[in-house]
């Protein structure tokens, strides 16, 4: 069985920081027998979701996602990657995943999420969060490490001097394979739980 996890760079850069922290999760997880596939979208030009709710009719963002959104349906698994700007993920990267979240309508369930964050110096933590959030709304399982996922630098030469950042990348990558393969397991064993969708409750009484 082929398992496959998309790695979205949400950094400009397509050489720096997020990027060596990528790398080190796409070499362990093709160790792992895990295909990888790498999108660049830091360097897009990326508009914020205008919500125009064109795609609630359509299941398509009237803007680019959709050529990353089959690859995300195809995938077990997703990596996103992000510089740290001003304590949070940057822009860019936050327009994407907006449009690319809100846009596709296909099964995100049990497809496993992992956020991975560089910084400087700080804001790591709240940026890590922030990312987590479209996984766990969206009924994805969210793989961990033996630290936040999170690596410094200025650089990529930083990066390749932050030897515990890396580490956590690697056993990021580790565990996200075993999730993914024991999923697949328990998928043919169990079946998906069921989800209830009936309520969409938006506080009409104020209440
Ligand atoms: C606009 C901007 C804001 C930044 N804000 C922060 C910050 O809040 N905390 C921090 O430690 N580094 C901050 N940085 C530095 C980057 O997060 C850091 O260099 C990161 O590792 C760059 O990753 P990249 O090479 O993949 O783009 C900022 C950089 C830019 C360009």
């Amino acid at each position: 069985m082929a398992y496959k996890v998309l790695i979205i760079n949400g950094s400009p850069h397509a050489k720096g920081c997020t990027a060596a922290a990528l790398e080190e999760v796409c070499h362990t997880l093709e160790n792992e027998g895990v295909q990888t596939e790498t999108i660049h979208i830091g360097n897009k030009d990326v508009r914020g979701c205008v919500s125009c709710n064109s795609c609630g009719e359509k299941g398509r963002c009237v803007f680019d996602v959709n050529e990353t959104a089959p690859k995300f349906e195809a995938a077990d698994g997703i990596v996103i990657g992000s510089p740290v700007y001003y304590g949070s993920p940057n822009g860019t990267l936050l327009s994407f995943l907006d449009r690319l979240f809100y846009s596709t309508h296909f099964s995100k369930h049990m497809k496993v999420g992992a956020a991975v964050v560089s910084c400087r110096r700080s804001g790591n933590t709240a940026s890590f969060d922030v990312l987590n959030k479209y996984f766990t709304i969206s009924g994805m399982p969210v793989a961990s490490s033996t630290y936040w996922n999170q690596v410094h630098g200025f650089t990529a030469e930083d990066v390749a001097k932050d030897l515990e950042g890396l580490q956590t990348m690697r056993n990021l990558a580790k565990n996200m394979a075993f999730m993914i393969k024991s999923f697949a397991d328990a998928k043919e064993k169990y079946g998906l739980p069921e989800m209830e969708r009936g309520s969409f409750t938006s506080f009409p009484d104020g209440l």
